[in-house]
């Protein structure tokens, strides 16, 4: 599984339209991947059904989520640090309930409830509609859990919420879990085996989207290029599936065309894609539509092969160089970002070096890097000792990270003097003055605002750049604005 976490998200609450009939008030807040993002607005859905409005203060809460995150010890040691000042305000006001949700419930499960007594409600990732269940559970003075994964659950049908939204950029999600078993991942665990969503309810999801003004949709998943949709049902159990399933199954590639082709002045983009899952079709897809965006976050996690094997990752390092040769091919004017581990068990200054060579081969145009860390249960906690000193792992990975920064300054360098489609999303960071987007290949780009509007799709000459931003000036509208 691979997810990008965005570290300056982590934490945010989550706030949506109010229902003047709701009463009571929701204080949800998330961390990890965008997919738990994505989860907490389906959860705030369910629950403004159920009389709650959300609110970003505390202390006047009735109700505390917090979607959470296993995917490293870090963030569950973060998760922890805010059940307590949880508790602490529970002091104050012992009528607020407590709840935790997403990927350290399914990991934890009774654990946080029997032995720790921090919380008053323990939800995993397939069983957000039953809150209202549970919610009764607590009232009524039981225990309220809930960590049954599902081979069904895609929440196809709840129409999400879209919280803290800039009304420009949306995410849908397509498939849920993962099979893939990594053997350093968490995710098989905790968010189940792999399972797509139909592709009716994506593109009616989208069509919402498009009619509220929104521009441009990620197509989300552990493991987007693995989407398979032939009825419902589990990935897996694709083989038993009978001959009229297989004949009208739709797959990725066909996903992503049919959303390209029907909805002509949305941007699409996808996240994430597994190297031995992504296929030549989608490559073409890419090629062929302007609006699907020239950009695939593809996670190595090693250059190594060796590693790589005892990742359990299904590719040589061979064979990832060959997916990226054709890639670049294709789509010759694609950008790739990766996800790295350093200081995975038995690593050495070789496999090390390789990690380093493969990103100089590669220039990826970003990327997302990470020491390693053991998570009970998965097969490399149980095979292999974690050896590589904390020391070593630390200064790997600033090696790794400060040639990124080096090949990232390369990239964004080759866009100066040329001029990108950009969809403007939000006012710059530094400069109420400016905006920012990001153009096709999904580099942020910034410029002085002129007459333009969030939600314009405009061409934007790049004068200069740094490692990870371009700074331009607006030269006009571009073919996509209608
Ligand atoms: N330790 C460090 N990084 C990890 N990742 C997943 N599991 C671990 C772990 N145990 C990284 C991978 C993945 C990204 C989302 O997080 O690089 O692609
Ligand atoms: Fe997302 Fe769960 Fe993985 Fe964290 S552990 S990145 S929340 S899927």
């Amino acid at each position: 599984m691979e997810k990008v976490i965005e570290e300056n998200k982590q934490g945010t609450s989550l706030v949506l339209e109010q229902k003047e009939s709701n009463t009571k008030k929701l204080f949800i807040e998330s961390y990890g991947c965008q997919m738990n993002f994505s989860d907490s607005e389906i959860v705030a859905s369910i629950l403004a059904n159920e009389g709650y409005n959300t609110t970003q203060n505390l202390e006047e809460a009735d109700l505390v989520l917090v979607n959470t995150c296993s995917i490293r010890d870090k963030a569950e040691q973060t998760v922890r640090n805010r059940l307590e000042q949880y508790n602490a305000v529970k002091k104050i006001n012992p009528s607020m309930k407590v709840g935790v949700l997403g990927c350290m419930a399914e990991r934890l499960k009774s654990k946080f409830l029997e032995e720790e007594k921090i919380v008053d409600m323990v939800v995993g990732p397939d069983a957000y509609k039953d809150l209202p269940n549970l919610l009764r559970d607590i009232d009524e003075g039981r225990d309220a859990i809930n960590v049954i994964l599902s081979k069904e659950e895609t929440y196809g049908d709840i129409s999400p919420v879209r919280l803290n939204s800039n009304g420009v950029t949306a995410f849908v999600s397509i498939t849920r879990g993962c099979d893939n078993m990594c053997t350093f991942c968490v995710v098989p665990f905790t968010r189940g085996r792999e399972r797509s969503r139909d592709p009716q309810s994506i593109i009616k999801e989208i069509k919402e989207l498009h009619e509220r003004g929104f521009k441009e949709i990620t197509l989300l998943g552990q493991n987007v290029d693995s989407y398979l949709w032939y009825g419902g049902g589990l990935k897996k159990d694709f083989e038993k599936a009978t001959e009229m399933q297989k004949a009208t199954a739709v797959d990725f590639a066909q996903l992503l065309d049919m959303c390209a082709t029907a909805f002509p002045k949305m941007r699409f983009r996808f996240s994430t894609s597994n190297p031995q899952d992504m296929h030549e079709e989608v490559m073409h897809v890419i090629a062929k539509h302007h609006n699907v965006c020239k950009y695939i976050h593809l996670p190595v996690q090693s250059g190594s092969t060796r590693i790589l094997k005892e990742m359990n990752r299904q590719h040589t390092r061979e064979e990832y160089m060959a997916l990226v040769d054709k890639i670049k091919a294709i789509i010759p004017d694609i950008a790739l970002s990766q996800d790295i581990i350093a200081g995975f068990p038995t690593e050495t200054e070789e496999d090390h070096h390789d990690t380093l060579s493969l990103l100089e081969y590669v220039k990826y145009d970003f990327g997302y890097m990470f020491i390693y860390s053991e998570r009970p249960g998965t097969l490399a906690a149980r095979k292999l000792k974690d050896d590589v000193p904390e020391a070593v792992k630390k200064r790997r990975l600033q090696e790794i990270i400060d040639l990124q920064q080096k090949m990232g300054l390369e990239r964004t360098k080759s866009y100066v003097g040329k001029t990108v489609e950009v969809l403007i999303e939000k006012e710059s960071k530094r400069s109420d003055q400016h905006w920012a987007g990001r153009n096709s290949q999904n580099t942020t780009v910034v410029f002085p605002k002129g007459n333009y509007q969030a939600g314009d799709f405009v061409m934007v000459k790049i004068n200069d750049c740094t490692s990870t931003t371009l700074i331009g000036e607006a030269v006009g509208y571009s073919e996509m604005q209608s």
